[in-house]
C-alpha cells in the first residue's frame, strides 16, 4: 500500500476531485453524477476519500437500502468505488473498502450489498450466495452481500435502492 495513504470522510472541498476520480476511472460521467445526486438527495450514508500526500486519489460511497420485509435491518449499498488510474493496483481500493466496512460495522450496519466482480469483492467477504434471499433490481451473478450482524444474515425480500440509482444512465 502507498505509505502515506490517509483515509477520511469527504469534505465539501473534495467534490471536484471526487468527480475527476470517477470520470477517469470509469471513463464517463455516470458514476460521478450518481455520487452528486446521492449527495444532493442526502443519501450518502458514508463517503470516504483516500489521500496520497495532499492529493485525493480514491473515493468510496455508500447509500441507504430499504428492505420492506425486514424494516429493522440497517442496510446500505457500496457504489461507486474508484481509484485514479495512475494510483490503481497499490492497495488503495482495498484500503478504502476495509476502512469503510469497519466504520459501518462500528455504526451497527447490518448488511452491505455490492454489484461488481466477485473475484474482487470476495476478498472482503462479500458473497453472491449471501444475496440470494434478496430481491433487487440488480439480481444476478454480480450482486453480492456482506452481512455484518445476525439481523443482516437473515434479511430477505425486496430491496429498494436510493432514488439516484433509478436515474443512472
Ligand atoms: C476497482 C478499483 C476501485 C480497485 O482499486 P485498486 O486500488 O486498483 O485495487 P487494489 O490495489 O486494492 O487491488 C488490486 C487488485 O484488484 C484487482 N481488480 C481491480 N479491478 C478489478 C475488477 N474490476 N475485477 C476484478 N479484479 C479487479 C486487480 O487485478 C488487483 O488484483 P491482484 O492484487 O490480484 O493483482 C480500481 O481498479 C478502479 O477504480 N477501477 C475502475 C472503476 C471500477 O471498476 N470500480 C469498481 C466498480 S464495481
Amino acid at each position: 500500500m502507498t505509505s502515506s495513504l490517509r483515509i477520511r470522510i469527504e469534505e465539501s472541498t473534495d467534490r471536484a476531485a471526487i468527480r475527476a476520480i470517477h470520470a477517469a476511472a470509469f471513463g464517463g460521467n455516470a458514476e460521478a453524477d450518481l455520487v452528486d445526486r446521492l449527495r444532493a438527495d442526502g443519501d450518502l450514508t458514508l463517503s470516504l476519500v483516500a489521500c496520497a500526500s495532499d492529493d485525493v486519489v480514491g473515493h468510496i460511497a455508500f447509500s441507504p437500502l430499504a428492505l420492506a420485509d425486514c424494516p429493522s435491518v440497517k442496510a446500505c449499498a457500496l457504489a461507486p468505488v474508484a481509484v485514479l488510474p495512475p494510483f490503481q493496483n497499490r492497495g488503495i481500493g482495498a484500503a478504502l473498502i476495509e476502512d469503510a466496512l469497519q466504520r459501518l460495522a462500528d455504526a451497527d450496519m447490518d448488511l452491505v450489498l455490492v454489484l461488481g466482480e466477485p473475484d474482487y469483492y470476495g476478498d472482503f467477504s462479500f458473497r453472491v450466495e449471501a444475496a440470494e434471499g434478496l430481491k433487487t433490481p440488480y439480481d444476478g451473478p454480480y450482486l453480492q452481500a456482506l452481512p455484518l450482524s445476525e439481523n443482516g444474515r437473515t434479511a430477505s425480500g425486496p430491496v429498494v435502492y436510493a432514488r439516484a440509482f433509478a436515474e443512472l444512465t
